[in-house]
């Protein structure tokens, strides 16, 4: 952390901790009578006096103590942290936090993507990896998750992905029908749908997977030149997954397994740790690569662009409170930092406005002046003001409006030109699907995991878990489509899943 940082706490995650006496108050500090009896008028057996304030306090304070769930990624845990990076890589990033030996407080949120509050945490699913570092010029946030790549390439596509994949309206039920119906109908969401159902579906714990950026970024240089950056989170504890049959019975002992695992392995002071790695793309080259990089279903091969380590992070502190810290954490992919920028990718361009949207109904329009949200170490100096349970504020003598002639600060300083994200585009306003490059196609990419990438056990497990999970299709139709979908995926595999479904649906008809 540099010597200069404003503001800057002595440890972030004690940031709001507040000192307890021995005696109770109320929430103004007086001190409280009893926490066992109302105050009653008319002897022991009369009326609850309205007037002891304290007990309506307790009750409203009570009634209150839940916010809106996030809409997805609802069940999670995290904890905080600290990166460090080894190497320089200044010629392709200007960004304070990626600078040789700088080391950066973070915080790390881990979750599952489609189950509620209290929902087992080894369900299949992708897990959600984000992650927040409270740099000197402001909080960048990297959202990803423990896939590189996701299930469709348009935002506009994102809210029908999810109802498909939590809960019928009516039953209120989870249903494989519906989700083989989205996915067969989105052919793009192949290769997540190959990771998901693989080994890789149900991470042995929160520590034991990676995270990706997923999508392509965009770094700048202090001369201004441009890159596009992908980011990888080695686990440094290894990769290691569950089988369906040892995830069901966990689900059962423990919902929360994988928040107890990483908590209980920080409180033993074992501290995971993830290696930082980047691939690096000349910009010019995402014209002509075979892929189109902006597009978030597929991964860039590390054989035409290599992964190069430049730094580690180390989660070594448990929230002090959960509630404050991981529930009220509000992370954004529009957390940039300069150096650092979004990209073309629809996805990412629609999820810029979604985080904050939905924050603001989650936690309320000043959901950035909470602890845990505040870029604690750069100087914020926003004409934004007021709101509910603001609680920062500039000294009177500032202005509150741009432009001013009373010394406010001044949009354009403190930026070079570079620094704003820059990219061409050339043609009309349309509705279309994003450009396609040589070698974009839906089914490629996944059917090369398939064949080239998994060994023989892993391809077993793939099968497996496909069949066992189309094996609940309700419908012949869409059952059929589910079946061409891997037929299109790869022919082998297509047959084996066949051979497998069919198999299952013999063996139930015997038992019935
Ligand atoms: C959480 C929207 C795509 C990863 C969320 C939340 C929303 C959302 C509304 C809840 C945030 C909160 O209440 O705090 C969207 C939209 C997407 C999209 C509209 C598509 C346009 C993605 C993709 C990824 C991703 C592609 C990963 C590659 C996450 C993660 C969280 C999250 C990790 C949990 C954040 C946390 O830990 O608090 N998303 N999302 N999302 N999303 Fe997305």
């Amino acid at each position: 952390m540099s010597d200069n940082a404003q503001n800057s706490p002595q440890n972030v995650h004690e940031v709001g901790l507040r000192p307890t006496g021995e005696f109770t108050t109320d929430q103004n500090a007086k001190p409280v009578a009893s926490d066992a009896h109302s105050l009653t008028s008319g002897g022991p057996d009369g009326v609850i006096a309205l007037h002891d304030s304290y007990v309506v306090e307790k009750l409203a304070a009570f009634d209150r103590e839940r916010i809106p769930e996030r809409v997805v990624h609802a069940k999670g845990g995290g904890a905080f942290g600290e990166l460090e990076i080894t190497e320089d890589v200044s010629q392709y990033t200007r960004a304070a936090v990626f600078q040789k030996g700088t080391k950066t407080p973070m915080l790390a949120r881990f979750s599952t993507v489609a189950g509620e509050q209290g929902s087992p945490d080894t369900w299949r699913d992708p897990r959600g990896f984000s992650l927040k570092f409270y740099t000197t010029e402001g909080n960048l946030d990297i959202v990803g998750n423990n896939t590189p790549i996701f299930f469709v390439r348009d935002g506009i596509k994102f809210p029908d992905f999810i109802h498909s994949q939590k809960r019928l309206p009516g039953s209120g039920l989870r249903d494989n029908t519906m989700q083989w119906d989205f996915w067969t109908q989105s052919p793009e969401s192949a290769h997540q749908v190959t990771y998901l159902m693989g080994e890789r579906g149900i991470p042995k714990s929160w520590r034991h997977m990676n995270g990706y950026g997923s999508h392509t970024f965009q770094w700048v240089n202090d001369s201004g030149e441009r890159f596009w950056v992908k980011y990888h989170f080695i686990s440094e504890q290894g990769v290691e997954g569950l089988s369906g049959e040892e995830a069901a019975r966990i689900a059962g002992e423990d919902a929360d397994a994988h928040r107890r695992d990483l908590h209980d392995s920080i409180e033993r002071g074992e501290f995971p740790s993830w290696s930082v790695e980047v691939q690096v793309i000349p910009y010019e080259d995402a014209k002509t690569y075979k892929y189109n990089i902006f597009d978030v279903t597929k991964t860039v091969p590390k054989g035409d662009y290599p992964r190069m380590k430049i730094g580690r992070f180390t989660l070594n502190q448990n929230p002090l409170n959960f509630f404050a810290q991981i529930e009220q954490a509000a992370f954004s992919p529009g957390n940039t930092v300069p150096g650092h920028e979004i990209s073309p990718d629809k996805m990412l361009m629609t999820r810029v406005f979604s985080y904050p949207d939905t924050h603001r109904h989650r936690l309320g329009a000043n959901f950035a002046d909470l602890p845990v949200n505040f870029p604690h170490y750069a100087e914020q100096n926003s004409y934004s003001q007021d709101g509910p349970m603001r609680y920062s504020f500039k000294a009177p003598s500032q202005p509150n409006y741009a432009p001013n002639t009373m010394g406010g600060p001044v949009a354009g300083q403190g930026i070079k030109p570079a620094d704003e994200m820059r990219w061409e585009t050339d043609g009309e306003m349309v509705r279309a699907a994003a450009t396609l490059h040589s070698a974009d196609d839906d089914f490629g990419q996944p059917g090369i995991l398939y064949s080239e990438v998994m060994n023989a056990e892993q391809q077993q497990v793939l099968v497996d878990n496909i069949a066992g999970h189309v094996g609940d299709v309700q419908d012949n139709t869409i059952l059929e489509r589910a079946l061409q979908y891997w037929d299109n995926v790869h022919p082998e595999l297509g047959q084996r899943v066949r051979k497998a479904v069919e198999e299952n649906r013999g063996a139930d008809a015997k038992n019935v």
